[in-house]
C-alpha cells in the first residue's frame, strides 16, 4: 500500500490486487490488476475519483489515513460497476458529510447494485463542472465504455483526464507512470484489455473519441494500471484500435478429438502461409482466451475448426463461437472446417450462433473421418477462395 502523488495536491491511493487470475470470472489477469482511486485536494474541498474493489477496502483507507484525510467531501463515481464503485457504502459511513457526484444513469444504477441513499447524490450531466478551490472538475459524458453510465472527469486547472475503465490496463504493477521507456511494455497489456473489454464497443469510442481529442490533457490516469504522461501515445494506440481495418490475417480457433480436424487445421495453415497469409491458431482446449481476443481484433477472416460430438458442435468450440460473437467482430469471412464420424448438425449450430458477426460465409469444408486426397483438396480451394477474397479488399 502506498499513495502515489501525481501533481501537486493529486494522488493515487487506490488498491492493486496481484493475486487476481480472473475478471467476470471469464478474463484472464496475468499480470493482476489494480483499482486506482484518485485523491484530489482543493484548497476548500476534498474529492475521491472511483473508489476500490471492496475486497481491497483495506488498502484505500490505509492510504487515507497515511495522509491523514480527516474528510471526503465529494466521492465521484464515474461508473457504476462495483470494481470501482463497491467501496463506496463503506465509505459513504465513514465520511459521513460525503456526497457520491455522478450523472442520473449512474446514479440510478448505484442505487440498484450497492443500495445507496437517494439523498447522498450531487447529478451533474455532460461538461457540468464542480469547484474544490483552485481544482476544477469538469464531466464528461462518454457513454458506452463498457457500460451505459460512464463517463469522464477532466480536472481543468491540472489537465489530468479520469478515465476510469476507457484507456485502462491490467496490471498490478507498482510503477505508476508510463514513461516513454515503458511505452513498449505497455502496449500489449493495453490492448488485451482493449480487446477483452472495449472491442465491442468501439464504435461508441469512435463517435466519442473528439471529446477526448479536443481536450488539453496532460496526463490520462484511468482507473486500471497505469497513468499515460503522454496521453498521445494510448490514444494513438486507440484511434488505430477502433479502426474498422482489418488486416491479411487468418484466425483458426479448433478442436480435435482423434486428430482429424488437428489434420485439417495443420493443412489448411500450410496452404494459406504458402498463399501469403497470416495464420494464427488456437487449440481451444489449452489457449489463453485473451490471446484469441487480441488475435480476432482485425483478422480478416476466422475459421471455426470443429469435430462433432453427441451430434453437435464440441463445446469448446461452442464456447469459442459464443464469446466471438458478443465480441461483434469486424471479421469480414468466416467459415467452418469440421469432421464427423456419423452425422450431426455443427454447422448449422455455428451460423446460428453468429447473429452479431456481419461476416460473408465462405463454403465450408465437413468430412467424414480423416481428410485424404479429396478432403485435403477441398482445404486447397478453400485457401484459394480466402486468397482471393483478401485480394478483392485490397489487403494481400
Ligand atoms: Fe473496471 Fe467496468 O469496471
Amino acid at each position: 500500500m502506498s499513495a502515489r502523488k501525481l501533481t501537486e495536491g493529486i494522488f493515487e491511493v487506490g488498491a492493486r490486487d496481484w493475486e487476481r487470475r480472473l475478471f467476470d470470472e471469464l478474463i484472464p489477469l496475468p499480470d493482476g490488476t489494480s483499482y486506482n482511486s484518485y485523491l484530489i485536494l482543493g484548497s476548500e474541498k476534498t474529492a475521491l475519483i472511483d473508489t476500490v474493489d471492496p475486497k481491497t477496502f483495506d488498502q484505500i483507507l490505509a492510504n487515507l489515513k497515511k495522509l491523514k484525510i480527516k474528510a471526503i467531501d465529494y466521492i465521484i463515481a464515474n461508473h457504476a460497476e462495483q470494481d470501482h464503485s463497491g467501496s463506496i457504502p463503506a465509505l459513504l459511513e465513514i465520511f459521513t458529510g460525503a456526497k457520491v457526484v455522478t450523472n442520473s444513469k449512474c446514479k440510478a444504477m448505484l442505487i440498484d447494485l450497492l443500495h445507496i441513499g437517494g439523498d447522498r447524490f450531487i447529478v451533474k450531466e455532460d461538461h457540468e463542472t464542480l469547484t474544490l478551490g483552485g481544482k476544477t472538475l469538469e464531466f464528461i459524458i462518454f457513454p458506452w465504455v463498457h457500460w451505459p453510465e460512464t463517463m469522464l472527469t477532466y480536472a481543468r486547472e491540472d489537465r489530468i483526464l479520469f478515465s476510469c475503465d476507457l484507456f485502462g490496463s491490467h496490471t498490478a504493477d507498482s510503477r505508476l507512470f508510463i514513461e516513454k521507456d515503458r511505452e513498449t511494455g505497455i502496449k500489449e497489456p493495453a490492448f488485451r484489455y482493449f480487446a477483452e473489454i472495449m472491442y465491442p464497443f468501439r464504435s461508441n469510442i469512435a463517435g466519442n473519441f473528439e471529446k477526448i481529442t479536443s481536450l488539453d490533457i496532460s496526463m490520462i490516469a484511468p482507473s486500471h494500471g497505469a497513468v499515460y504522461t503522454n496521453p498521445g501515445f494510448i490514444i494513438e494506440c486507440y484511434r488505430e484500435w477502433i479502426s474498422d481495418r482489418v488486416v491479411n490475417k487468418v484466425v483458426i480457433p479448433f478442436v480435435s478429438m482423434h486428430g482429424s480436424v488437428r489434420a485439417m487445421t495443420d493443412y489448411l495453415m500450410d496452404a494459406l502461409i504458402d498463399r501469403g497469409i497470416e495464420v494464427k491458431p488456437f487449440d481451444l482446449t489449452a489457449s489463453d482466451v485473451g490471446k484469441l481476443a487480441m488475435a480476432l481484433t482485425d483478422a480478416a477472416t476466422v475459421v471455426v475448426g470443429v469435430p462433432t460430438v453427441l451430434g453437435g458442435m464440441h463445446p469448446w468450440a461452442a464456447y469459442a463461437v459464443y464469446l466471438y460473437n458478443l465480441l461483434r467482430p469486424k471479421t469480414k469471412f468466416v467459415t467452418v472446417i469440421g469432421s464427423y464420424g456419423w452425422g450431426g448438425k455443427a454447422l448449422e449450430q455455428i451460423k446460428s450462433m453468429l447473429y452479431n458477426v456481419k461476416a460473408e460465409i465462405l463454403a465450408p469444408v465437413i468430412i467424414k473421418g480423416l481428410p485424404g486426397e479429396k478432403e485435403l483438396s477441398a482445404l486447397d480451394a478453400l485457401a484459394d477462395c480466402i486468397a482471393s477474397k483478401h485480394k478483392e479488399i485490397g489487403i494481400i
